[in-house]
């Protein structure tokens, strides 16, 4: 597949923000934004709560709704867990896994990152894997092997049928939330390693086919430049994707 038959993928992580009403008051507005958009799939990660209501008033739209994290049981006695079957019963078509505010605040480990992943594929989500690496990481030199890590630990065991079915989110932890973005060239540099990687485990053919999106302060004043780079599959966005207005100016980045 030539790397430009990849769809680009616009993602918004809403992390802990909004209510219902603040959700479907949301989807009013963003919905006619982004009405005419073809170019690449829309997906809008919303809290647990507002799955059922985001899934509801997007429907007949071009927007997916995916959610935030997800449990590798079924069910069970683990208090304040969701899991897959009840996130898909709201109409959900994807899942982030191991977003690094997971990773850094409550404990999640490439292993729990790899339970996440099956679970999710096997509930029929799409799941979205988060890698990236720290400051310190970066600083000292370690971003690749960083990187290769945590996709070996992440997509361990991982078949060749399964893999076709998920995305990468690139988020290099120093860029989320802090302004400041990756360039256009670092990004690209990392979905390399990360490119070539999957091409190891995976083959080339498939490795081609995988989407890989960036993350880390991705705004409408640079989202052009990211997406003009070949490697940069589409975007995973945070604090601009909380307001109808940035966000759509963030999907329509090719303009008229
Ligand atoms: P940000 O967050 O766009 O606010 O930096 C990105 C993310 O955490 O996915």
């Amino acid at each position: 597949m030539a790397a430009n038959a990849r769809k680009p993928v616009i993602a918004g992580n809403w992390k802990m923000y909004k209510t219902v009403a603040q959700t479907v008051q949301f989807f009013d507005e963003f919905k006619l934004l982004v009405r005419s958009a073809s170019h690449c799939e829309i997906v809008i990660c919303p809290t647990f709560p507002a799955l059922a209501a985001a899934v509801e008033t997007a429907r007949g739209s071009n927007i997916q709704i995916g959610a935030q994290n997800l449990h590798w049981e079924d069910e069970g006695a683990f208090t304040g867990e969701v899991s897959g079957p009840m996130i898909r019963a709201t109409g959900c078509s994807h899942a982030i896994v191991g977003h690094s505010e997971r990773r850094q605040l409550f404990g999640e480990t490439d292993e729990t990152v790899n339970k996440r992943l099956f679970a999710a594929l096997k509930a029929g989500l799409t799941p979205i894997v988060c890698v990236g690496e720290t400051l310190d990481q970066r600083d000292g030199g370690k971003t690749e092997t960083v990187l290769i890590q945590q996709l070996e630990g992440g997509l361990a065991a991982l078949t060749a049928a399964d893999f076709c079915r998920i995305i990468i989110a690139y988020e290099p932890v120093w860029a989320i939330g802090t302004g400041r973005v990756a360039t256009p060239e670092t990004a690209a540099e990392a979905h390399a390693v990360i490119r070539k990687k999957a091409a190891q485990q995976f083959g080339s053919e498939l490795a081609e086919a995988l989407r890989i999106l960036y993350g880390g302060s991705v705004k409408p004043d640079n989202v052009a430049g990211l997406m003009a780079r070949p490697e940069i599959d589409g975007a995973l966005v945070g604090g601009a994707s909380l307001k109808p207005d940035s966000f759509a100016a963030i999907v329509n980045y090719p303009g008229d």
